[in-house]
């Protein structure tokens, strides 16, 4: 069965028809030609897939097209203004990638993190609930473990995320 679904996507209004069973990243990367977020497992397992799904961060291998009609999108290619978005310039700044296939979602996931801890949510390794988080190393590996890099680039992701915290201290993503 097929359904007609319109996305906000990277502040363009797209509308597709697609099977009920397409997956939201199936539909923009294969129906929509928006190649950025990346396709890793295909089962929630890597986070190459995330964006940012009305401002909070998502998997889109795992979350039906279908199910966010109207929904507003923001890939990791549609941060940027004039500019690089201060999470892209940091990842560039501190070597944050390899190849670069993990690179888009680690980028909206870490543009999420900031934000929810901005908000107060805590995390796994958040010790006191009473107080904001601050955001520690182990805060950050924590909310960024969702995204696995093969390469390997850990170390600068983490610095990125820090500089970037730093950098947007005070403003949302
Ligand atoms: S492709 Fe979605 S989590 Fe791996
Ligand atoms: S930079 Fe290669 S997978 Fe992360």
């Amino acid at each position: 069965m097929d359904a007609e679904i319109t996305l906000t996507l990277d502040g363009e209004r797209r509308t597709v028809t697609v099977d009920t069973r397409t997956t939201l990243l199936d539909a923009m990367r294969e129906r929509l030609g928006v190649i950025s977020p990346k396709k890793g497992c295909d089962h929630g397992q890597c986070g190459a897939c995330t964006v940012l799904l009305d401002g909070r961060r998502h998997l889109t291998c795992l979350a039906l097209a279908v199910s966010y009609d109207g929904a507003e999108v923001v890939t990791a290619s549609g941060l940027a203004g004039d500019d690089l978005h201060p999470v892209q310039q940091a990842f560039l700044d501190h070597d944050g990638y390899q190849c670069g296939y993990c690179t888009p979602g680690q980028v909206c996931s870490a543009v999420g993190v900031l934000d929810e801890v901005r908000q107060g949510h805590p995390s796994h390794v958040t010790e006191d609930l009473d107080t904001d988080p601050e955001l520690t190393d182990d805060e950050v590996r924590e909310r960024m473990s969702g995204n696995l890099c093969r390469c390997g680039a850990y170390a600068g992701i983490l610095a990125a995320v820090h500089q970037a915290a730093q950098e947007t201290a005070g403003h949302s993503a």
